[in-house]
């Protein structure tokens, strides 16, 4: 007799993660909206000397680092949560909030994460198609919230779509939501966006205590290989619901060691998105060259529909044959497009080369 798991189990959604990381040779990793750029010298020797400490559990309040982001984003301590990695928070958020019969509302495409918040809960998950712009559709969303909605998730800038809506759209969305809605405004790229400034929205915190900032060092800080995120929230009670469903000591001690050292490094990260953001332009004019016109990013990755009649499987596995491994639209929500992360230089010329190839 084979185990009898729970029915949840055969409704999550396995994560579409790219493959591939075992092929040989020098591969461009286009797929995963990783950072090009190695980690900040000081942060790597900030783990090496917490290493030193691993006989103990890690500090189960993440006192230095709630510390370090209160300091930094002028967020009291009491409402701030750290996680292993900003994915973490947003399944205790679901654990937290949702359960059968309530009901939890995004866009479509969006982040590949959110459908398992509704699956593993058994709550409705209502996707809401973005529009033609690529862009989250606030109204379309609004007219879905019932008295069922627990949770709301906006993700500016948008995965996989890359495009990012005005701070005043999404207060205003925010501002019509039920105040006992809860809402994540999932940030993981905010430093990328050029419309507005990552810190504008922490404003919006004191007049929603709805509402809840996810944000990670996966992306600009490049520290994904050791998880950790965090949330800014309006609300203490959030911060504690999603602590109380975790288990204890869910952020390990080296990476609550390199967040409080890369946060230090505020001038290095800026130079780290110019160069990222220089590479998006000549990416996104690469693909433009090749008859392609990606969505208007406004995050380290680009978004586009491939040429009529090219099917995505073939280019995906003959550019992975060429040592580039990008993401799976289909996988994502949109049969026929491609996710592209920005890499280094070489990497994106190695890209746009490989594809133009396949499509010549
Ligand atoms: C929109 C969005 N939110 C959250 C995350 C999770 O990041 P992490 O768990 O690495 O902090 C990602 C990662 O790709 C993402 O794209």
């Amino acid at each position: 007799m084979p185990i009898e798991f729970a029915e949840r189990i055969r409704r999550i959604p396995v994560y579409p993660a790219a493959d591939g990381y075992a092929l040989p040779g020098d591969v461009a990793l286009l797929a995963s909206n990783e950072s090009p750029y190695p980690p900040i010298p000081a942060v790597v020797d900030a783990v090496a000397a917490a290493l030193g400490g691993l006989n103990r559990y890690p500090d189960p309040t993440n006192a230095a680092l709630r510390s370090a982001l209160s300091d930094r984003y002028g967020v009291p301590v009491h409402r701030i949560a750290v996680g292993n990695g900003s994915c973490d928070i947003l399944l205790a958020a679901g654990e937290a909030l949702l359960e059968p019969g309530a009901e939890l509302v995004y866009a479509w495409p969006s982040f590949s994460v959110y459908p398992h918040l509704a699956a593993a809960s058994g709550a409705r998950g209502i996707q809401v198609p973005v529009d033609d712009a690529h862009r989250h559709d606030l109204d379309a969303m609004l007219r879905e919230i019932t008295a069922a909605t627990r949770l709301v998730i906006v993700c500016n800038p948008n995965n996989p779509t890359s495009t990012a809506l005005p701070l005043a759209e999404i207060e205003a969305f925010v501002r019509a939501v039920p105040r006992h809605v809860a809402v994540i405004l999932d940030e993981a790229y905010c430093e990328f966006n050029l419309l507005q400034d990552a810190d504008e929205s922490i404003a919006l915190l004191d007049r929603h205590p709805n509402l809840a900032l996810l944000r990670t060092f996966s992306k600009v800080y490049g520290l994904c290989g050791l998880r950790v995120g965090f949330a800014l929230c309006g609300s203490e009670d959030f911060r504690t619901a999603v602590d109380q469903v975790r288990q204890p000591f869910f952020c390990n001690a080296a990476a609550q060691a390199a967040a409080v050292e890369a946060l230090k490094h505020q001038d290095e990260v800026a130079r780290r998105v110019e160069r990222n953001l220089a590479e998006r332009l000549e990416l996104q004019d690469g693909l433009r060259r090749l008859g392609i016109e990606p969505a208007e990013s406004q995050a380290n990755f680009v978004w586009f529909d491939l040429p009529e009649g090219t099917d995505e499987r073939d280019t995906i596995a003959a550019l992975a044959q060429q040592g580039v491994l990008v993401r799976a639209g289909a996988a994502l929500g949109r049969e026929g497009a491609l996710r592209v992360t920005v890499g280094t230089e070489a990497e994106n010329a190695k890209l746009v080369s490989a594809l133009g190839a396949l499509l010549a």
